[in-house]
């Protein structure tokens, strides 16, 4: 039986990756972080199964990873814990460095120390590109210029990655993963947020939803098919780094009116800039305002990834398009007050 170790299992992509590595018939060991309240939401559905183990951990903790690694003895590492939001990284830069990119270093090193015999995957990201002008699709060739606190300490973990496969023959390899969403997705990221109030507005539980910048674009795929590019980037004859995408990008706008659409309001725009308000075209009440405390000290305008290569030598590509995807959550939204086994 094949063992995976997965940090951040408590997030969004490492419940759907626990639940694809069980369907296959892996062993599943993970880390959860001591907290004062219960962070096991999303997969609370698992901890009967008798092949999935958490241990208290934390990507702060060289010794931990060192002690639970050489134990496990995994035959597949996921690192995808981190603080991945990009906004809180700006007033959180420091611990932000301190866990996305030495957290990184210190689980690689710990896979060196202890000779363990393992594939590495690490969750990169689009914020990679951040500040890359938007003339053409990002892909595995695209430059870097990260623009957050968030974005560089990534860019120090790609880095650390690709360094180990180098100098020390590992199999690891980068995901360069565009956004992706789900009804899992954590509250405080756009579209989540959005799906979230568009349903209790419709519901009457929430008068308004507040955003920053409506302008921003982003590819936005489904997060359930984004693990299986996960897991098949560590099944080849040799590591490589691959973008994950659709390779069709939206606004943030435009993924407001998709949402409210799809629970049954329509939304018409009005005014501009920090004034600029969307209202019930049909009553006339504002449901979206703008509020500047959301808008960043650096913005990454547009991200757009180019998936040629990993169609191309997995077979992988994204199965579900934004509206469907919009339609996926806003439902869940309208029917489910927390994460389950069901989302
Ligand atoms: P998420 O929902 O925010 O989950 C992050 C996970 O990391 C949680 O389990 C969290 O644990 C854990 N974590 C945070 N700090 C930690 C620490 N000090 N030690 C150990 N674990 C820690 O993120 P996600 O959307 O699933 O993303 C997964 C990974 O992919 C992240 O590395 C993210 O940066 C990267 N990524 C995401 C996207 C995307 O669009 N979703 C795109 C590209 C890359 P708690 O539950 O205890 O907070
Ligand atoms: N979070 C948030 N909240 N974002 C808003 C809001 C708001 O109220 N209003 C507008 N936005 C804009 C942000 O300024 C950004 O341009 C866009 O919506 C998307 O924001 P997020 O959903 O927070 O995601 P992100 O693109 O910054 O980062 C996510 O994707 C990255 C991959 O590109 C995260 O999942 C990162 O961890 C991931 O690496």
């Amino acid at each position: 039986m094949k063992k995976a170790f997965i940090t951040g299992v408590t997030g969004q992509d490492g419940s759907y990756l626990a639940e694809l590595l069980l369907s296959k018939g892996y062993e599943v060991h993970s880390i959860l972080r001591r907290s004062s309240v219960f962070t096991s939401a999303r997969i609370d559905h698992l901890m009967r199964h008798p092949h999935f183990f958490t241990y208290h951990g934390d990507l702060t903790d060289s010794s931990n990873l060192h002690t639970l690694l050489a134990k496990i003895q995994p035959h597949e590492v996921y690192n995808l814990g981190a603080q991945s939001h990009v906004a809180v990284s700006f007033e959180v830069p420091e611990y932000t460095a301190e866990v996305d990119a030495v957290g990184t270093i210190r689980l690689l090193n710990a896979i060196k120390d202890a000779k363990i015999r393992t594939r590495f995957y690490q969750a990169s990201t689009s914020e990679l590109y951040g500040g890359i002008p938007a003339t053409a699709p990002q892909s595995e060739k695209t430059p870097f210029h990260p623009k957050s606190p968030y974005g560089a300490a990534k860019l120090y973990a790609y880095w650390a990655t690709v360094n180990y496969r180098e100098a020390y023959g590992l199999y690891a390899c980068n995901g360069i993963l565009f956004n992706h969403e789900s009804p899992r997705r954590g509250e405080t990221f756009v579209t989540k947020k959005i799906t979230k109030a568009a349903a209790r507005i419709k519901q009457g539980r929430q008068p308004d939803l507040t955003l920053g910048n409506l302008n921003a674009q982003r590819d936005w795929g489904y997060a359930k098919e984004y693990v299986e590019a996960m897991w098949l980037m560590l099944q080849q004859e040799t590591p490589t780094d691959y973008v994950v995408a659709t390779g069709k990008v939206f606004s943030v706008r435009q993924f407001v009116e998709m949402a409210f659409e799809e629970a049954g309001l329509q939304i018409e725009w009005r005014g501009s800039g920090a004034d600029e308000i969307g209202v019930n075209k049909r009553t006339g009440e504002i449901l979206v305002k703008i509020d500047p405390k959301y808008y960043r000290p650096a913005e990454v305008d547009f991200l757009c990834g180019d998936p040629s290569l990993i169609s191309k030598n997995l077979g992988w590509s994204a199965r579900t398009n934004l509206r469907q995807l919009v339609k996926i959550m806003v439902q869940y939204d309208l029917h489910h007050d927390s994460y389950g086994a069901e989302g």
